[in-house]
């Protein structure tokens, strides 16, 4: 199978695309390489953690639909993984039409050409943010998710719904994956893992959200990659499905992890809760269990193959 990955130099879709690679997929990838954090990591990924796997790279905009045009044109593309968005809830507070532009317009883009190309299986990136201030837990893809608490999270309820339309009028195959708090190496550094691990190497001062009182179904990046494959096998005709780890970690717990492998305590400063962010995500994940999936790294782990990552990549 010839499979295209959107934001393919991001971290979940460069981990993709190794995936694929390795199971004997064709790999595709775009990706704008924008600077709403580091460029060189996404080069980076390109060039050292891609290295010695096939693929080929397209560098252009989901947003520029001639771009988009040739490279239909040029590839004849069977799955689609859409993964390239705006990340992040509180950047979109700050640039909600930069949001919509590439969220809900591009993957409208991405939806168009997967009709106009019969693409077998279009499976894309929603998110846990979804969910909003839900205060029934665990969260279920059977929870009303009609009140996003930020931009970010209305755009993705938004690609539910402009899938949802694609599936039912042109019967494209559509899976939404509602990603719970992913991390591992190569990870994105505006994510809370990211930033504790630097400044407590650092030995600065972390700030630790509504005083601690968060809790998180973190997700190893290997998970995610075998939770995507799952579905992309499936061509399903329409669903959206949990993906995220087994267990509720606490905030303080998760901080602990890092600090046992990093070898060095924390400075902790206390801070209340941030405007768009939620105290806890708990992912219902029966569902994806259902099809086979199963999520297999503990944060223990997880976070060591980070901590690995991270100092062998800024420290040497
Ligand atoms: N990492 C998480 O915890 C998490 C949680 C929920 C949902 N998600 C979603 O998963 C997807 C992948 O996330 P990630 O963590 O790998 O983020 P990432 O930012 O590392 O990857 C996204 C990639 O898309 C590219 N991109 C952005 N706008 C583009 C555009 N207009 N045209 C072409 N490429 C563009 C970026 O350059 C980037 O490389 C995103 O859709 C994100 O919203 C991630």
């Amino acid at each position: 199978m010839k499979i295209l990955i959107t934001g393919g130099a991001g971290f979940i879709g460069s981990n993709l695309a190794r995936k694929l690679f390795e199971r004997g997929d064709e790999v595709v990838l775009l990706d704008n390489f924008n600077d709403y954090y580091d460029p060189k990591l996404k080069e980076d990924r390109i060039k050292k953690f891609l290295k010695g796997i096939k693929f080929k790279l397209y560098r252009g905009d989901i947003r520029d639909e001639k771009f988009l045009e040739k490279l239909f044109k040029k590839e004849k593309i069977d799955k689609i993984v859409h993964l390239a968005a705006m990340a992040g809830v509180r950047y979109s507070l700050q640039n909600p039409n930069l949001y919509y532009e590439v969220n809900v317009l591009g993957t409208q883009n991405m939806l168009n050409f997967a009709v106009k190309h019969k693409i077998k299986n279009f499976v894309y990136a929603s998110s846990s943010s979804v969910y909003g201030n839900n205060k029934k837990l665990p969260f279920s893809e059977a929870d009303n998710v009609d009140t996003p608490i930020s931009p970010y999270a209305a755009s993705k309820k938004a690609n539910e719904l402009q899938a949802h339309v694609f599936s039912h009028i042109y019967k494209l195959p559509t899976t939404g994956l509602r990603f719970f708090t992913v991390y591992g190496p190569w990870g994105r550094p505006d994510m809370a893992l990211f930033g504790f691990t630097k400044n407590i190497l650092e030995g600065k001062t972390i700030q630790v959200f509504n005083r601690g009182k968060m809790s998180r179904n973190f997700t190893y990046v290997d998970d995610i990659v075998s939770g995507i494959i799952t579905v992309l096998d499936k061509n399903l005709a329409y669903d959206v499905v949990n993906i995220g780890g087994d267990r509720e970690e606490k905030l303080t717990r998760f901080v602990e992890v890092i600090e046992e492998n990093v070898g060095k305590k924390a400075k902790r400063k206390l801070m209340p809760m941030q405007p768009g962010d939620v105290p806890s995500t708990v992912a219902d994940i029966r569902k994806l269990r259902k099809m086979g999936w199963k999520p297999t790294t503990r944060i223990e782990q997880g976070i060591k193959n980070f901590i690995a990552w991270y100092q062998e990549y800024y420290c040497n």
